[in-house]
């Protein structure tokens, strides 16, 4: 008995949901849902950059807003995702040919605006999304081609100081457990502690194809956890090829407590947020075709394996 988000609280962890508006606002299932079951948020999309900001100097809040606003009515905590990152970064400034002070400016400007319009309404900010490349080297964004990997560091100072009170993640995927690419990430944040640039957290992101579960999660964690930061799966998913049968969704099951069991483990672990409520309302379809059924939900809203084993672990 009881609900994820009262078995989290007891434990002092989060049980997070990324969320969008649309069915925020249209579906009163999924609000239901995410009200009793979750303890924290992540705007699925809606604080991206080309969310934020799709022309220079055209803001658009509405959405985030409106996100931050029924987090707090619904006594959630909300992870602010993402301020730098190469994707869903709109053309003026994917393609906008600046130098690298224009560049550094634009980039500074965006961190003040953003990270201060929600100050002190914001738990952990995705301050930095996927630098890395699989084989731990950094990746040729706009921003590290044009201001080199400082980009990072500097990208921290300004959220630290546009919202004092956050938590500062940096946040990747293929880095859950251990490998060339988390192994990357571990000498940066080890180095960028040491330079003592504000760095609090680190996210894995946690998108899993079905069987492919890392076993090392709870190492990596515990690794990163000695370099004396946060850390937490900030986007599980767990996808299986369609059609799934039932062997699967109980294998999906077991992955999900696994996974979580894996944060409850380590202490410095914050929690677990997967990336949608419902297999209704998921990115995996459209983007990985011929999978899906990755989350705690099917698409009538009803709890499936995955959400036992999520309330059973808890
Ligand atoms: C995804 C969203 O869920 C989709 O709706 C969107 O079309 C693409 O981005 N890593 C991230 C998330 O950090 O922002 C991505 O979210 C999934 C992968």
């Amino acid at each position: 008995s009881g609900s994820l988000r009262e078995h989290a609280q007891a434990r002092g962890v989060q049980i997070g949901a990324g969320i969008e508006a649309g069915p925020l606002t249209n579906e009163a299932q999924y609000r239901d849902i995410l009200a009793a079951e979750f303890n924290a948020v992540t705007p699925g999309n809606e604080m991206k950059w080309e969310s934020v900001e799709p022309q220079r100097g055209q803001y658009r809040w509405g959405p985030a807003d409106q996100i931050v606003a029924a987090a707090e009515a619904n006594g959630q905590q909300v992870r602010g995702h993402t301020l730098v990152w190469h994707s869903q970064l709109p053309s003026w400034v994917a393609n906008g040919g600046f130098g690298a002070e224009e560049l550094r400016g634009i980039l500074r400007d965006h961190i003040e605006v953003e990270a201060g319009r929600y100050a002190g309404r914001i738990y952990a900010w995705d301050v930095v999304n996927e630098p890395f490349n699989e084989d731990g080297s950094l990746r040729d964004s706009v921003f590290y081609r044009t201001l080199g990997e400082e980009y990072i560091a500097d990208a921290f100072r300004w959220a630290r100081e546009a919202d004092p009170n956050a938590r500062l993640y940096i946040n990747d995927y293929n880095v859950e457990g251990i490998n060339a690419k988390s192994d990357a990430l571990y000498e940066l944040v080890r180095r960028l502690r040491e330079q003592g640039v504000p760095i609090d957290g680190v996210g894995l992101q946690g998108h899993f194809i079905l069987g492919q579960v890392p076993g090392t999660i709870e190492e990596n964690l515990r690794r990163f956890a000695d370099l004396g930061v946060d850390v937490a799966i900030t986007e599980l998913d767990i996808r299986i090829p369609m059609p799934a049968d039932a062997a699967e969704i109980q294998q999906q099951a077991r992955e999900y407590e696994s996974v979580l069991a894996a944060c409850l483990a380590v202490s410095r672990c914050t929690g677990v947020t997967v990336w949608g409520i419902t297999d209704r309302h998921s990115w995996i379809p459209g983007t990985f075709p011929g999978y899906g059924a990755a989350l705690p939900y099917d698409e009538q809203y009803r709890p499936k394996p995955a959400y036992h084993a999520l309330h059973d672990t808890l």
